[in-house]
C-alpha cells in the first residue's frame, strides 16, 4: 500500500529533528543561549556548505560574473555614504503594560497600533532604531574609534567596483558575487534560522548601462526562479511580490521579493532590486574617487546602474528543509502504523551522498564497508554505520536526506556486490563495488 505523505506542519517538528541529528544547535546552549543565534553542527554545516557551492557555482561559472570575499569591518564613511546610518532603522515601541519591544508594523493592523504580545493599545510612540551593531576599532573606546558590523554584504561589492572591473577586464554588463555574515540587530528576530541578528548572505550585484537595466531586472528575475526550483523548491510554495513605491527601501527604484510558504506563512525569501546608481554615486560623491565606466566602444563614460539579487543562505537552508520534509505513514495488516521521516533533498543539497552499512559487525564486512567509504569519500561526503538494526540505519540515513544506502552482506565478499537502497523509492538493487562511483554519479544526473 502506498504510504500517506504529510509534510511539515509545524517548524518545532524541524527544530526538533535539527538539534537531534546535529543540523543546528542554539548558540552558548550550556548557558541557556543567546537570543537569535545559531551554530550549524556536522550535519548542518555540510549542508549549507553545499547550498553555498549550489549558489557560488551558479553565479561564477557564468562568464560574466566574478566572485569576491570582502571584510566584514569597512571603512565608517562607508555607513555614511550608504545610507545605512540614517536610514538603516525600525521603528520601535513599548507596550507601556506588558512591556513586550516590536517593530511598529509588527503591531499595526487597519492603521492602529496595539502591542502583538497582549493586544493592549496602550504603546509608546515609535522611535527610530538603528538596526546596525557597533563595535570599536583598536585599544580607545571612543567616537573616533567606532566601526560597524556590516548590514549587508553589497557595500563590500560597491567600494570594490573599480577594483574588480580593472583587475578581471570586465566590460559592462557585468557582475560580483559574494557570500558572507551580515549582522543586523533586528528588533523582533525569531522563527529558528529565519530572522537572526548574525547571517550569511548571498549577493551580486550585475553592473548595467541605465538604459538596460529594465531589461536585465527582468531577466535576473527569471534567472533567479529558474535557480530556486533547480534546488528543488515546490513551485506552489514559491512567489513573486512586488514592493510598492512606499515599501521601496531607500536605495531601491525598484524591488521584487521571491516569497516561500513557510509553516508560519508566506515571507520574503530573496530580494531582487534595481538599485540604480545610488551607491556608485554615493560613494563617488563621498570617497571622491570616480567610480564611472567608460564604454569604449560608444565612446561613453557612465555610472552603471546595479541590479541585485540578495538572499540568506540561512533563510534559504530553513526553507529547503521545510520543503523537503516529509513523514510517510503506513498502516500494516494488523492496523499498526508505521511512520517514516524522510528529508527528499537533492542529492547536489544532502549532507551526506551515500552510507555504507555493514549487514554485521564482523571484521570481513567492516573491512569492506570501510573501504568502499574510504574510495567513495575521494568524491562524496559519506557515513559510515553499524550500530543497530538494518532497518534502523536506513531510517537514520532517510531523516537525514541520505540518498542511497550501501548495504555490505555476506555474499558480497563472494560476488564483490553490493545492495543500494534509494532514499525516496527505497527500492534496492545489487551493483558491483567496482561500479559503485560510476552508479552514484550517474543517478546523480539522471534521476534528480
Ligand atoms: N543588499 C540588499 C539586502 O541586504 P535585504 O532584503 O535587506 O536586502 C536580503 O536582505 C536577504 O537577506 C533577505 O531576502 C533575507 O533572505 C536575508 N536576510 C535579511 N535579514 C535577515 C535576517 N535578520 N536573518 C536572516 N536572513 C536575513
Amino acid at each position: 500500500m502506498s504510504p500517506q505523505i504529510h509534510p511539515l506542519k509545524d517548524l518545532s517538528q524541524l527544530v526538533s529533528l535539527s538539534k537531534r541529528r546535529g543540523f543546528v544547535f542554539q548558540s552558548s546552549e550550556i548557558y541557556g543561549g543567546l537570543g537569535s543565534c545559531w551554530d550549524y553542527g556536522p550535519l548542518g554545516s555540510q549542508f549549507k556548505l553545499n547550498v553555498k557551492a549550489a549558489w557560488w557555482n551558479a553565479m561564477t561559472r557564468r562568464p560574466d560574473v566574478v566572485g569576491l570575499d570582502a571584510a566584514i569591518l569597512m571603512h565608517p564613511q562607508v555607513w555614511q555614504a550608504s545610507g545605512h546610518l540614517d536610514t538603516f532603522t525600525d521603528p520601535l515601541v513599548d507596550c507601556k503594560e506588558c512591556k513586550n519591544r516590536f517593530r511598529e508594523d509588527h503591531g499595526t493592523k487597519d492603521g492602529q497600533v496595539s502591542c502583538p504580545k497582549c493586544g493592549s493599545s496602550n504603546v509608546t510612540e515609535a522611535r527610530n532604531f538603528n538596526l546596525m551593531f557597533k563595535t570599536f576599532m583598536g585599544p580607545v573606546e571612543n567616537d573616533g574609534s567606532v566601526v560597524y558590523l556590516r548590514p549587508e554584504t553589497a557595500q563590500g561589492i560597491f567600494v570594490n567596483f573599480e577594483n574588480v572591473q580593472t583587475s578581471a577586464r570586465k566590460k559592462i554588463p557585468f557582475g560580483i558575487a559574494q557570500i558572507g555574515k551580515s549582522f543586523r540587530n533586528e528588533i523582533t528576530p525569531g522563527n529558528f534560522i529565519f530572522r537572526t541578528r548574525e547571517f550569511e548572505q548571498m549577493e551580486m550585484q550585475y553592473f548595467v548601462k541605465p538604459e538596460m537595466a529594465d531589461d536585465f531586472y527582468a531577466q535576473w528575475k527569471q534567472t533567479r526562479w529558474n535557480f530556486l526550483l533547480r534546488l528543488g523548491l515546490n513551485e506552489g510554495r514559491l512567489r513573486f511580490s512586488e514592493h510598492g513605491k512606499d515599501e521601496l527601501a531607500h536605495y531601491a527604484k525598484a524591488a521584487d521579493d521571491v516569497e516561500y510558504q513557510f509553516p508560519f506563512g508566506w515571507q520574503e525569501l530573496e530580494g531582487i532590486h534595481n538599485r540604480g546608481d545610488f551607491d556608485l554615486s554615493q560613494h563617488q560623491k563621498s570617497s571622491g574617487k570616480k567610480l564611472e565606466y567608460f564604454d569604449e566602444a560608444a565612446k561613453e563614460k557612465y555610472v552603471p546602474y546595479v541590479i541585485e539579487t540578495a538572499i540568506g543562505c540561512d533563510r534559504l537552508c530553513l526553507a529547503l528543509l521545510c520543503d523537503a520534509y516529509r513523514e510517510e505513514v503506513t498502516v500494516n495488516d494488523n492496523g499498526k502504523e508505521d511512520r517514516r521521516v524522510v528529508l527528499g533533498l537533492k542529492p547536489e543539497l544532502a549532507p551526506y551522498k551515500a552510507a555504507c552499512l555493514p549487514l554485521s559487525k564482523k571484521e570481513p564486512l567492516q573491512n569492506v564497508a570501510k573501504k568502499i567509504q574510504e574510495d567513495l569519500s575521494q568524491d562524496w561526503s559519506i557515513d559510515y554505520d553499524e550500530a543497530g538494526s538494518i532497518g534502523k540505519r536506513y531510517r537514520r540515513q532517510d531523516e537525514v536526506g541520505t540518498p542511497f544506502c550501501i548495504t555490505i552482506d555476506f555474499d558480497t565478499e563472494s560476488d564483490q556486490k553490493v545492495t543500494v537502497r534509494h532514499r525516496d523509492t527505497m527500492e534496492q538493487e545489487r551493483v558491483s563495488i567496482d561500479q559503485l562511483r560510476n552508479y552514484i554519479a550517474q543517478k546523480f544526473i539522471l534521476n534528480w
